[in-house]
């Protein structure tokens, strides 16, 4: 019991990290480039936000008029629902209104919504945020908060962590347009893998291969082995690794193909160890593929199927490859599968070998004999050159 709710508290407070405004500005910007109506005449949602606290509604409030955008809606989550007790303490902006409701403070989200100059200054921006109270706690699954999801035309926000999944799906069924912040190891979700397979979702344009920061709640606690900036702009940080936006609004990064040297160029000069000095790429024991460890070596002139890392989407150009499948949940054609999961015996040699963790039963891994030692590649995605090289 005391464990479970160590980690529902670790959890929850893993939910209250705040996207930077810098980190956001970077990202919509490459939309704009790409398309400079992007947003023009748009309904956008913000759900799982709070212009009090973070950036994403102020962001869009402060370039309303810049970006064209026809009516910005963002909805926060009601402190006394989130699990995460932090010190809350309403803020001046809503205890000196005249709606500041002590009860409602605590049990009920809010909504704000941004559509005209509400404070006559000749210009629209953060000060002409209207609010209220919602009827209920803000909850993304609501079926008031699903109204308003139905209503917009954009949703855009980093969602709470542990309940990811939940929203891609609560996102996917809405069939909108949407920019959110996720973790990387959700592209090969059952639920996400198909629509980026098919071109429907793709990675957002900045890469954060690096870890993003986010600012933390005052009270945060650090884990021993935190070794990352605790600090940034003046705001209390801390570092997500292997975050990144996920999408279905285009932008230009995803037009820019590759630069690729020949398998047999690769083989002599690669920068990596595992590829130069060899004689041939590995082909995987149950895929019809070969593995390419790090995307600069995929061989430009292979027109069979590649088995790359899943950071390949950061660089993924649908001009210059199709995807054809993913390792992990079995999601990838017959047709490319040479068993249809790991044999027993590859297995048992891998293990037999000083192998650990990568194979789960029924999940099939893509492996490999190297030197007679059975090996498992980690998350893959199968890919083909889009046109094939003669
Ligand atoms: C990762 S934070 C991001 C906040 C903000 N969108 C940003 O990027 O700065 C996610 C927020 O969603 C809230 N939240 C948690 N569960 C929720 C739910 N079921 N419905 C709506 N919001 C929720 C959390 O309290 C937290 O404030």
């Amino acid at each position: 019991m005391a464990n479970s709710n160590l980690t529902n508290a670790k959890t929850a407070k893993n939910d209250e990290f705040y996207t930077q405004y810098h980190d956001i500005q970077k990202e919509i910007e490459a939309y704009l480039e790409f398309n400079a109506n992007a947003f023009r005449g748009k309904t956008i949602l913000m759900p799982c936000d709070d212009p009090e606290w973070s950036n994403f509604t102020k962001f869009f409030a402060q370039n309303f008029e810049r970006f064209g955008v026809k009516k910005l809606i963002s909805t926060s989550f009601a402190p006394d629902s989130k699990n995460y007790k932090s010190d809350y303490q309403p803020t001046l902006f809503e205890v000196n209104d005249p709606q500041f409701d002590e009860k409602k403070t605590v049990k009920n989200g809010k909504i704000f919504t941004l559509t005209r100059d509400k404070s006559g200054d000749g210009k629209i921006d953060v000060n002409d945020l209207e609010w209220e109270y919602l009827k209920g706690d803000g909850d993304f699954n609501s079926k008031e908060i699903k109204k308003l999801r139905d209503e917009s035309d954009i949703i855009i926000t980093n969602p709470p962590f542990s309940l990811f999944r939940d929203f891609l799906v609560w996102i996917v069924e809405a069939n909108k347009s949407f920019l959110l912040i996720g973790n990387m190891n959700a592209i090969t979700y059952k639920e996400l893998f198909p629509l980026i397979k098919e071109n429907k979702v793709w990675l957002g344009a900045t890469n954060f291969n690096k870890g993003m920061y986010f600012k933390v709640p005052s009270d945060f606690v650090y884990s021993s082995t935190y070794k990352f900036e605790r600090e940034q702009n003046g705001e209390k940080v801390s570092r997500v690794p292997g975050v990144c936006w996920f999408t279905n609004i285009d932008h230009g990064r995803r037009h820019q193909l590759l630069p690729l040297m020949t398998m047999a160029d690769n083989l002599k000069f690669s920068k990596h160890k595992e590829i130069k000095g060899k004689d041939s790429y590995i082909h995987y024991d149950n895929y019809d593929a070969i593995d390419v460890p790090f995307t600069d070596a995929i061989p430009s002139d292979y027109n069979g199927v590649i088995g790359v890392p899943i950071t390949f989407l950061d660089k993924y150009s649908p001009d210059q490859f199709e995807i054809v499948g993913t390792s992990d949940n079995g999601l990838v054609s017959d047709e490319y599968k040479k068993t249809p999961g790991l044999t027993k015996e590859f297995v048992d040699d891998y293990y037999k070998g000083g192998g650990t963790g990568a194979y789960k039963e029924g999940n099939p891994t893509a492996g490999f004999y190297e030197n007679n030692i059975a090996k498992m590649a980690y998350k893959r995605i199968f890919i083909k050159h889009k046109r094939p090289i003669q």
